[in-house]
């Protein structure tokens, strides 16, 4: 019997290991190629999220801004054509002063005719913690209004290189001056 196949993939697996810790999050395309090979075909991991995005319109420093519309969004009872640029603190808790983890920086426009509802497309970058310059990119439907709405994630960067997944959001609370902390509750797979 020829036994040197299973030393080879004794040292393979150990080299495999090594370099998978050794890169940690990859942070160069060959970095990023080596850990997935050393990850794939395994199993992917189950991650869930909870944590709060606050959108800030009334003060002098909004982190929503709008920045183009067209002339119909005036008249238009769901402010359709409205484009926004969004770099929203995330933070742990919902109440204000709680620890930020990140930002949500992207654009959302009013996108219904019919009711109000954004099409969001934004990246989370987290600043903080575990997932610290880990990013997870966000593209889906918000129809604002209605108590509980889900959005993709569509992939990632660093520990959610190759993510998917969705993600409930509900409005903790908003006022008329259109400030609003939400609840991002997600779910997602990556290696
Ligand atoms: C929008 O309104 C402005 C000011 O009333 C006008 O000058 C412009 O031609 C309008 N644009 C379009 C595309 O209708
Ligand atoms: C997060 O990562 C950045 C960039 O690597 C680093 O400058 C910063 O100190 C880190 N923050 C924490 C709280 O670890
Ligand atoms: C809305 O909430 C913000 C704090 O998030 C506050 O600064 C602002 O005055 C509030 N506006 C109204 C109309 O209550």
């Amino acid at each position: 019997m020829e036994k040197k196949p299973i030393l080879v993939t004794l040292v393979v697996f150990f080299v495999a290991t090594t370099v998978s810790i050794a890169y940690g999050i990859p942070d160069s395309p060959e970095a990023l190629e080596k850990w997935l090979e050393t990850q794939h075909p395994a199993k992917e991991k189950v991650t869930r999220l909870v944590f709060y995005v606050r959108d800030v319109i009334s003060t002098p420093t909004p982190t929503n801004v709008a920045v183009a519309r067209a002339n119909s969004t005036i008249g238009s009872p769901t402010n359709f054509g409205l484009v926004a640029v969004i770099d929203d603190p995330v933070t742990v808790g919902p109440e204000p002063g709680s620890k930020i983890i990140g930002r949500a920086e992207g654009i959302i426009a009013l996108a219904s005719l019919e009711e109000t509802s954004l099409h969001m497309t934004f990246t989370i970058v987290f600043t903080d913690g575990e997932y610290n310059s880990s990013t997870l990119s966000f593209v889906g439907r918000n129809a604002y209004l209605t108590k509980l709405r889900q959005i993709s994630i569509v992939g990632g960067t660093g520990a959610f290189a190759l993510a998917r997944g969705v993600t409930f959001i509900d409005t903790v609370r908003s006022n008329s001056s259109g400030d609003a902390v939400f609840h991002y509750d997600s779910v997602l797979l990556h290696y």
